[in-house]
């Protein structure tokens, strides 16, 4: 898929990982259609990917309108080739605030909105041309805070494991019609959102860094992209050791909330 050029959609292209992303897709030849909601940072990435030879299309939008997004999204992609790699990057942490209040309910709702319904909407607009097509590829941000949920960011935790468990499912479902559907689960990448989230931050890789190994494993069509290894696998040992063993490990790692 990579040979040839590409029409890729990300969301969330004006954070850290959703810009380096879209970096690693520009190339002369291919076309990007970018979203955001910060407009100066959409000019600066579209500026960015058009001197990489890039054809971009900003598409300034907020996300927690969803249903908007998903008819607009719906239209675009009748009036033009159906996106050879669609990426649902997306997304918003909450947590329980530096002194513990708890989530609120406005910030609940807003983080289901990007990162579930959202990430559902972009999913559902954009397969009808991809099957028509029988060809196509969708990535999937979740994180591997899926694995088993924080104390620190419970809410963060379910949205992605909804995104990890909704990613497999379409994978399989859709692999036979020529569609490919990969879930991305990082580990803690540079960014704002990583900068406000509290607890401990183990790892932690730089957004290109993030972004060339995403753009590798896309191409291999791997099944789950995590990372990186060790964190990978702890956090995926936390969720199959019993409960309680792994809340005693959260709290000895100070995830406690
Ligand atoms: N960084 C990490 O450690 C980490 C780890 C695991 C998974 N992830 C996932 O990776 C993805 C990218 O995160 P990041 O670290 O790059 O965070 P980031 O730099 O904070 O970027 C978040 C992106 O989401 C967009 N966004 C947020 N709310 C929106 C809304 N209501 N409407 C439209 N766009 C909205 C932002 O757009 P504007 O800035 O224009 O508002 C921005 O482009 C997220 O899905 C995140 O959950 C990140």
């Amino acid at each position: 898929m990579e040979n040839k050029p590409l029409s890729v959609l990300i969301t969330g292209a004006t954070g850290s990982i959703g810009q380096a992303l879209a970096l690693q897709y520009a190339a002369l030849g291919n076309h990007l259609v970018l979203q955001g909601r910060n407009q100066d940072a959409l000019t600066q990435i579209q500026q960015q990917c058009e001197a990489q030879g890039a054809t971009v299309t900003v598409v300034p939008f907020d996300l927690q309108e969803w249903q908007a997004w998903y008819e607009w999204l719906l239209a675009f992609c009748q009036e033009q080739p159906a996106f050879d790699l669609v990426i649902a990057n997306a997304g918003v942490n909450i947590n329980h605030g530096p002194d513990n209040a708890g989530e609120t309910w406005p910030d609940i709702q807003r983080l289901l909105a990007v990162n579930v319904q959202a990430v559902f909407a972009t999913v559902q607009a954009v397969l009808p041309a991809m099957r028509a097509r029988g060809k196509g590829q969708i990535a999937l941000l979740s994180s591997l805070a899926a694995y088993r949920g924080l104390p620190v960011t419970p809410s963060y935790s379910a949205s992605k494991a909804a995104i990890k468990v909704y990613g497999e499912g379409l994978r399989d479902w859709l692999a036979p019609q020529g569609v490919q559907v990969n879930v991305i689960m990082p580990g803690y990448v540079s960014s704002p959102m990583c900068d406000d989230m509290p607890g401990p931050k183990p790892f932690l890789w730089a957004a290109p860094k993030a972004a060339a190994h995403i753009r590798k494993r896309l191409a291999a069509n791997a099944p789950r992209i995590s990372f990186p290894f060790p964190l990978n696998f702890g956090t995926w040992g936390l969720s199959v050791i019993h409960p309680s063993v792994s809340a005693w490990i959260l709290r000895r790692l100070h995830y406690e909330g």
